[in-house]
Order: C-alpha cells, then structure tokens, then sequence
C-alpha cells in the first residue's frame, strides 16, 4: 500500500519518453540553415525520404510534417482508389465504414473522420494487446462489403498483423498500418510499416527516434507516392500559374524537420536496445508480483517503446473513474493504476494509463464496437498503465521507480 514514499523525488522531472539527441542532428540542420533550404524542399528531405524507405523496406516514403497528416493521405488515397474520386467538397469515405483498430491514440483514426468515414471498432486481443484478429473476422461475418482496415501497433509491441494482413486479403480489403509508436519493431524480421498496402509513421517527439514532430506515408506504388506529395503541396498541378484540379493540404516536412531525422537514424537500434534493456528489468523487478509486464508475440522483436503492465485481477484494490477523474481505495497487498501512478508522480516522474479505448471515448459512444470476449481493451484499460520509459533514464532513477511501484502492492 503505497503511503507517501520516503524516496526523495528527481530533482528533474523524469518524462515517461523523450527526445534523445546525438549531436549529428545540428550538422543537417546547419547545413539546411547554411544553404538557406529553409523550406519544405532540400537535401535533408530527400535523405530523410530514401533512408526512411530502405529501413521500412518499402520503395517511397513522403516526407509529411506528421504522421497524423500521413494517414490522412493513406486513407484518402486509398479511398479514392476503392470508392472513386468524390466531389472536391465530399469526404472520400462518406457513408463507409472502416474497421479500426480500438486501444490506440485517437490519431489513428481521426482522418476516418475527415472524410465522412463510419469507424467501426475492433477490439484488443489479450494475447497481444493489438487488434484482435477472431474480432476482425466477426466483423467481416457482419459487413463483408467494408473494404478497408485500419490497424496500430500498441506501444511498439506488435501483434498479429500477418493474420490480419491475410484476412484483409481474403475479404478484399486494404491494409493501412499505422506504425507510429513501432518504427524499428519487427515481425519475422520484416520492419513494422511494411506490412500495410499503406503505412505511416511518427517522429513525433516523444516516438523512438523523433524530429520534435514529423511523418512519413510508406508505399511500393509509385503513383501513390506522386499524389500524397502533390496533395501534401496544396496539390499545385505543373503550370506556371497555380492550377488545382484537387483539393490540398500544407502537410509537407520541413527541411529542417528533416535534418533532425536524418540525424536520428543512426540510433535507432540504440534506443530500440535501451528500451529493450528499461523493460527487461522492469520485468526481473516485477517477476514475484502480481503484475505482467505488455505481451511479446512469438516471432516479433518489439522496439519497446513503452513499458506497460497490467495488474492480476485479484490484486486490484478499488478503483473508480469518471470522464476525467480517478479515485481508488488503498487496501493492503493490492493496488490498481491510480495508485502506481500518483505514487510515480510523488517522485517527480511520469507514467500514463493506458490509451483509453475509442469506443469508451464520449465522441464515439454511438459508435459501433466488435469484440468476441467481453471488451477485452476495457479491461486492460482498467488494469493497465505505461510506466516510465525514457531511454535517458538511469538505474538509479529505475530502481526508484520500481521501488515505489512495489511499495504500492505492500
Ligand atoms: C498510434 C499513433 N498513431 C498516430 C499518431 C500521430 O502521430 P503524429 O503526432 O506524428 O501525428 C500517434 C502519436 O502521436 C500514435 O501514437
């Protein structure tokens, strides 16, 4: 039972995952400024966009000034293709739905919305903490016309996405993967964001390799490539005067941006490492808890973005939430997230609950939701959280953190 601890709180507040930076950043961010490329065209975007490719595996990646934008541009593309070109002031998806995964950042599945999409939530497997697979079958039993899936890999940790890439094959449906929290995780040796028909990832400031924000689409299509950078650049046609015949956004990357992330690309194996090593003692620490640490699948290497766990359902001591707040009540030898995370914040640390599912969000309670095995993502929601992660972090500020989360089951 965690009473108020005696551990004296970091003197800096320890982020739950923060930038890291190397130094070999500046040099293309100066070499951007010194060429005065101050621009969303250059030599940092042209390297960022071939190395991002060869690490994904994939032929094209667009360089976007996030990954949100660069679903958008997936979706949309894709929509276009499956459904045909819509009026310029029509959502391409309008009246459809989309099945997308639940226990992941509203990003995911925001430019659903955009364009007039109907998102219908597949729900998180145990085994994976990802989509569930059995689910998405049911919910083609349900809707075998929807012809898109959107799916998320849950704090770098992948899931089954090879048998949802075959179910989507079967049901004639296109596979947008968003690989935002997983550059750097594999399955069967194969990089995360090279599964989708369609990829996107983030290199947002607190993902594993970052330019302080930052997106990139991923594709083997050439022709998609050409219409996410046309659209990501006001979809300027090749005139002299400015000519539109679609509608476009301001989504491209700054060569600035950019040289950030050229320079962060030698490190990620590193950070995936120190990630590795954060969630290898956690899980030592823990091991004699009532406590499981997020779920490897076989034949994956996550990149360890996060370390979650998820407390024994017998250990849980009371807790309530309501739309913003949580209270608990302390009891001896159990604990539930509320407690381990206030008990993190007293010594000046971060952790976060776990991604509140989308159908338990009040914008989505209308909202269809399909799962096989009584609301599997609200469960972890409620036994779940994400402990500090920083690759900066030390042993010392490790084993505090561990020490607290123990005193909390006592
Ligand atoms: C799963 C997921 N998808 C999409 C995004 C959006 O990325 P960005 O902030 O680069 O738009 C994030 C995080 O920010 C994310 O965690």
């Amino acid at each position: 039972m965690f009473l108020g601890s005696s551990l004296k709180p970091f003197n800096e507040h320890l982020y739950i995952s923060s930038p890291t930076m190397h130094g070999e950043e500046m040099k293309y961010v100066k070499e951007a400024y010194d060429t005065n490329w101050m621009s969303t065209i250059g030599e940092n975007i042209n390297q960022e966009e071939k190395i991002c490719a060869e690490k994904i595996g994939k032929k094209y990646a667009v360089a976007l000034d996030c990954c949100t934008s660069a679903l958008h541009l997936c979706i949309k593309i894709a929509a276009q293709k499956l459904y045909g070109k819509a009026e310029y002031n029509k959502g391409s998806l309008e009246g459809k739905r989309v099945f997308c995964s639940d226990m992941t950042f509203a990003a995911t599945l925001n430019p659903v919305i955009y364009e007039g999409g109907q998102p219908v939530f597949i729900d998180t497997e145990e085994e994976s903490w990802n989509m569930d697979p059995v689910a998405l079958e049911k919910a083609f039993e349900k809707y075998p016309d929807v012809k898109m899936v959107i799916y998320a890999e849950l704090y770098g940790f992948p899931g089954k996405i090879l048998e949802i890439k075959e179910i989507c094959k079967k049901h004639n449906a296109v596979l947008i993967e968003d690989a935002a929290e997983a550059m750097g995780a594999n399955v069967d040796g194969k990089p995360c964001g090279c599964f989708g028909d369609y990829s996107a990832v983030s290199f947002n400031g607190n993902k594993i390799i970052t330019g302080s924000s930052g997106g990139c689409l991923l594709t083997d299509d050439e022709s998609v490539a050409k219409t996410a950078r046309k659209w990501a650049t006001q979809s300027r046609e090749m005139a002299d005067w400015y000519q539109h015949e679609d509608v476009g956004y301001n989504y491209r990357m700054s060569n600035v941006i950019a040289g950030v992330i050229r320079g962060q690309f030698d490190y990620l194996e590193e950070h995936c490492k120190q990630k590795k090593a954060i969630y290898n003692r956690y899980k030592e620490a823990f091991a004699d808890l009532p406590v499981k640490m997020n779920p490897i699948v076989e034949n994956t290497n996550p990149n360890f973005w996060l370390s979650a766990l998820i407390i024994d359902e017998d250990y849980m001591c009371k807790q309530t939430r309501s739309d913003c707040d949580a209270e608990f009540v302390a009891e001896k030898g159990k604990s539930c997230p509320t407690e381990i995370l206030q008990a993190i914040k007293s010594i000046n640390a971060e952790g976060r609950p776990i991604w509140k599912p989308m159908h338990m969000q009040p914008i989505y309670k209308t909202t269809e939701f399909v799962s096989v095995k009584n609301d599997v993502g609200a469960d972890i929601f409620n036994r779940g959280l994400c402990l500090p992660s920083d690759n900066k972090m030390t042993e010392d500020q490790q084993k505090a953190i561990i020490e607290i989360v123990r005193a909390c089951f006592e």
